[in-house]
């Protein structure tokens, strides 16, 4: 028996954050999915490549440096939208699922695509002006020298891409909790979102 948590929603919304903590409290594993695609983008410069990047992802490619930069997070997101790319790695986010005792995969497409029987379906989400935030804070204590406009400008432009793409845009499924952290702190998030699960162990 596994048991599985799907957690999606915009950039910067919190999915990550309180992804880790669910699964460190439940003992399950955690697949932060974003990280698939990121490494794809970094391994491609056009789309067949990225397709090839994508039919040959190891999890030691999910370590690569920089990962987590904006520019790779703007690629990601445009190698995203090619379906091909996207049925690559299907495969390996259910493999992550399948692994007992349970699981927390995080992304944009869990619930409605990746594990549509999933025990428990989050989508969490805040305001624009919020998750931008959020990211800019992060980008800062980590020395960038960016904006919160250009931070703002990013993400939305990202949302966009994953929100109006043909193949698995993101979207609540139709079976989700939504939580809004707009204003909660992370501990409250955190600790509504254990609670939700375990009235449905
Ligand atoms: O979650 P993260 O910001 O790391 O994701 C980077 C990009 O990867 C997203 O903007 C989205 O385009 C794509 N992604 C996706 N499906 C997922 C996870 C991420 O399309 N399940």
């Amino acid at each position: 028996m596994t048991f599985t948590i799907a957690i999606d929603g915009p950039a910067a919304a919190g999915k990550g954050t309180i992804s880790k903590a669910v699964a460190a409290h439940f003992g399950f594993g955690h697949l932060d999915t974003g990280l698939l695609y990121r490494a794809v983008a970094a391994r491609a410069l056009d789309g067949a490549e990225a397709t090839e990047a994508a039919r040959s992802l190891t999890p030691e490619d999910l370590g690569a440096g920089n990962l987590r930069s904006a520019e790779v997070a703007q690629q990601a997101s445009r190698v995203a939208a090619i379906p091909e790319v996207r049925a690559a790695l299907v495969e390996f986010q259910r493999a992550f699922a399948r692994k007992g005792p349970g699981a927390v995969l995080d992304g944009r497409d869990i619930g409605t695509v990746i594990c549509p029987d999933a025990e428990v379906k989050i989508f969490v989400t805040a305001s624009d002006e919020i998750r931008a935030r959020r990211r800019f804070d992060e980008l800062r204590a980590g020395g960038s020298s960016t904006t919160y406009d250009a931070v703002l400008a990013d993400v939305k432009a990202r949302d966009e891409r994953d929100m109006n793409r043909a193949d698995a845009p993101l979207k609540p499924a139709v079976d989700a909790v939504i939580v809004d952290t707009s204003d909660l702190s992370i501990e409250a998030a955190v600790s509504s979102v254990i609670k939700l699960i375990q009235s449905r162990m």
